[in-house]
């Protein structure tokens, strides 16, 4: 995948997740229309009116933020099963972590960069993952920023 679309991901995730937390009434007035579906079944964090194409755009997201597949995250049905995952189940504990991200990526967000962010950037999961499941902490190599002349 490009960059430009990866990019394009990211920013669907975000944006996402940000007005879902924005609209936290209009998600009650909203929830009997899910509840008419009755796609989702755990949504703990997303709003429960999210369009399938919504909740797939993120989940696609975090795979590639973390440089994982579904798997990563989703408990397997038994051998045989119509569905390959079970994904409203909590039994895999990276699921639960991911809440836990995303609680934190929001406190980030809403309680300290939105007050100072000149540059309108957010934090997603691809700010810390960039691909891997646990971040890198490695600090760039001394030669990446060479002292200017004469120093
Ligand atoms: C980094 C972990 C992670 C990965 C990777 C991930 N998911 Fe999820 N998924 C979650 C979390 C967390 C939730 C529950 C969100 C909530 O509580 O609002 C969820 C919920 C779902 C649900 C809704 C289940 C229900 O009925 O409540 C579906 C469907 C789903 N994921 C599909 C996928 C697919 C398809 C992929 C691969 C493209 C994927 N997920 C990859 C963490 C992940
Ligand atoms: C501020 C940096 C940061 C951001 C932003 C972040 N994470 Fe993490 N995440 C971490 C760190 C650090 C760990 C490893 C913690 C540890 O030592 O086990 C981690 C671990 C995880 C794990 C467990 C991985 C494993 O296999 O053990 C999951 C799942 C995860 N993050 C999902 C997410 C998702 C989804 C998002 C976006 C909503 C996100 N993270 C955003 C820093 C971050």
């Amino acid at each position: 995948m490009s960059k430009v679309s990866r990019t394009v991901i990211v920013a669907i995730t975000l944006s996402l997740f940000l007005a879902a937390c924005a609209a936290v009434t209009q998600q009650k007035a909203l929830a009997a229309r899910a509840a008419d579906t009755g796609e989702f079944h755990n949504l703990q964090i997303f709003p429960q009116n999210l369009t399938h194409d919504e909740l797939i755009a993120n989940m696609r997201g975090f795979a590639k933020a973390l440089g994982t597949r579904c798997d990563h995250c989703h408990a397997a049905n038994p051998p045989g099963s119509k569905e390959q995952f079970d994904f409203a189940s909590d039994a895999k504990p990276e699921k639960n972590t991911a809440r836990a991200m995303l609680r934190m990526v929001h406190a980030v967000d809403f309680d300290y960069l939105a007050k100072v962010n000149p540059h309108g950037q957010m934090v997603t999961c691809n700010t810390c993952h960039r691909g891997h499941t646990v971040p890198d902490t490695t600090a760039p190599a001394e030669s990446a920023a060479p002292a200017p002349p004469g120093l």
